[in-house]
């Protein structure tokens, strides 16, 4: 396999500045990379932090969110706002013990068809829980992807959407995928912002279109009206 510069160049700039002590980068397993994952879905990384420790250490295990009362797990959830999330984890884990035999399913098409489970949620569930090579696609990746390949129109239209599905599966390296999954997520969320990116921290701005053609305000453009 040819190592793609792009993953290369990202899990080297993710081995000095990237994030690698979080709660659920320990004792790493697929419940709590779940957990994770819903919560970060649209909450940021330090708000999380908090409410993660808190859940987990009051509902440990997949067994125990699926068998406890609705309100508990809505008290847990209390303050981090978008309650449906929390009513979707509980219902996903009732149906991972009444037809997945108490575990979250190890295939990207039953995982995904868990309430709350979208295809980027799953997939960087297997990849970060299993070492599974799966391409993510959240909004900070297709940020970062449509300016990189310099995206023009909608990133969310249907053709832009296969398209930037086509280019992070092809980023995605065979190797150290858990590293890449939370490396992309990360420069997303941190330099390549939607206002003001960083560029000149970016480890990848040297073959991003947006950066060379002056269009990293521009890009991703907006839904049309
Ligand atoms: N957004 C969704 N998942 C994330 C993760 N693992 N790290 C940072 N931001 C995220």
């Amino acid at each position: 396999p040819t190592p793609d510069t792009f993953a290369h160049a990202l899990l080297a700039w993710f081995d000095v500045h990237g994030r690698k002590d979080l709660p659920w980068q320990r004792n790493r397993n697929a419940y709590r990379v779940w957990l994770s994952e819903v919560m970060l879905q649209q909450t940021q990384v330090r708000t999380v932090i908090p409410y993660f420790e808190r859940f987990v250490a009051a509902l440990p295990t997949l067994a125990g969110l699926a068998s406890t009362e609705q309100d508990r797990v809505l008290a847990l959830w209390s303050g981090l706002g978008y309650y449906s999330r929390a009513r979707n984890l509980q219902r996903a884990a009732q149906i991972c013990v009444e037809q997945h035999d108490g575990d979250l399913p190890r295939d990207i098409e039953a995982l995904s068809a868990l309430p709350g489970i979208g295809r980027s949620t799953a997939a960087a569930i297997l990849a970060q829980a299993f070492g599974e090579r799966h391409a993510i696609l959240d909004g900070n990746v297709r940020r970062v992807l449509a300016r990189w390949h310099g995206v023009r129109g909608w990133p969310g239209g249907s053709a832009a959407q296969r398209l930037l599905w086509q280019f992070a599966d092809t980023h995605t390296p065979h190797e150290r995928v858990a590293d890449y999954t939370q490396a992309i997520m990360d420069l997303g969320a941190t330099l390549c912002a939607r206002s003001r990116p960083q560029c000149a921290r970016c480890p990848v701005a040297s073959g991003c279109v947006a950066r060379r053609e002056g269009l990293t305000a521009v890009l991703p453009e907006a839904k049309p009206k």
